[in-house]
């Protein structure tokens, strides 16, 4: 049947009649394809897509992004079929801290308050006091008083800015995104030299050196905020560019430069994100798999952080 469905506008059409018939609704990140963008009900940060997750009245939430954040819709939502367009669209950060590694860790500062970035399995929420994504996670560490030691995992760049942004020290799980890691320094120079009229604005998942040049610090959505409410017209974007599309959309009128990877290459996609195409979209609404499954347990024990998080972050 998809050999049949050849222009976009058809799919789009399709898409849209097996949403009415399954009463589906489509979150989608800012990383997905443009394609995918267009034919989402609501596009966020990870954020504002948990907090969809747990409030619609659909039957079916189809998340186009990645695992981690499918996952935690079917955690805060369990009684909805949580579908996924390609279910090997994981994540680097979340597969660089297995839950067995990370309670090992655990045991080792047995006095320490565990809060993991949302970038990781539900197994390692499962272990942890408190979730924080990247929009929050400064004041959520603001919050706990000072005299309880912090473990902060898995995304040690992450972490490293909310350490100097709260003047707190934390014990830094050593992992990191491999999309935010390659973004080139001297690209990066070469276009601030080439546009010294551009601010750079960057996620927290880049490493320091780059956050270092960075005019503007933070999450996807607070970064496409960032670029409505500013005076400034051009910005070299640190970050996945899927999120440029949006920008664009919301300020055709100003610049927006992407920053290449080291040796030029276009690994600054995300290639898990970029899994998911309107194919699969399409046959993913159709057969209603892959869904996203998770053990009671887990699944019960992670709602608790996550649940925290929102709380606090309300
Ligand atoms: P946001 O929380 O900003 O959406 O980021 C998620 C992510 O995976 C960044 O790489
Ligand atoms: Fe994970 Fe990095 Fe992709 Fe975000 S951009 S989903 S952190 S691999």
């Amino acid at each position: 049947m998809l050999t049949t469905l050849s222009t976009k506008k058809e799919k789009i059409e399709q898409v849209k009649v097996l949403c009415e018939e399954e009463k589906a609704l489509i979150l989608a990140h800012y990383y997905q394809d443009e394609e995918i963008q267009d034919i989402a009900h609501f596009i966020g940060d990870s954020l504002e897509l948990s907090r969809k997750a747990e409030e619609t009245d659909a039957e079916v939430i189809l998340f186009c992004g990645v695992h981690f954040m499918a996952e935690t819709a079917k955690i805060l939502n369990p009684n909805k079929k949580v579908l996924i367009p390609d279910l090997n669209a994981g994540c680097s950060l979340a597969d660089e801290c297995p839950e067995n590694e990370f309670k090992k860790f655990i045991d080792q500062h047995p006095d320490h308050y565990v809060i993991s970035y949302i970038n990781c399995s539900a197994g390692v929420k499962a272990n942890s006091d408190l979730i924080c994504t990247s929009s929050n996670a400064v004041d959520l560490v603001k919050k706990i008083p000072q005299d309880i030691p912090i473990i902060f995992a898995p995304d040690k760049n992450l972490g490293r800015w909310v350490e100097n942004q709260t003047g707190r020290k934390m014990k830094l799980w050593d992992g990191s995104c491999i999309v935010h890691e390659t973004f080139s320094e001297e690209a990066l120079l070469k276009l601030k030299t080439t546009h010294p009229d551009a601010e750079i604005i960057a996620h927290p998942e880049c490493n320091e050196i780059l956050l270092g040049y960075s005019d503007f610090i933070g999450s996807t959505s607070k970064l496409l905020y960032y670029v409505q409410t500013s005076d400034v017209k051009k910005f070299i974007v640190l970050t996945e560019p899927g999120i440029i599309y949006q920008m664009r959309i919301k300020e055709p009128n100003k610049t927006f430069l992407d920053v290449p990877g080291i040796d030029g290459c276009s690994c600054n996609s995300c290639p898990y994100m970029r899994l998911n195409t309107i194919d699969k979209v399409i046959e993913s609404l159709t057969t209603l798999q892959p869904q996203i499954h998770l053990d009671k347990e887990t699944r019960e024990r992670a709602l608790i952080p996550i649940k925290k998080m929102l709380e606090l972050s309300s």
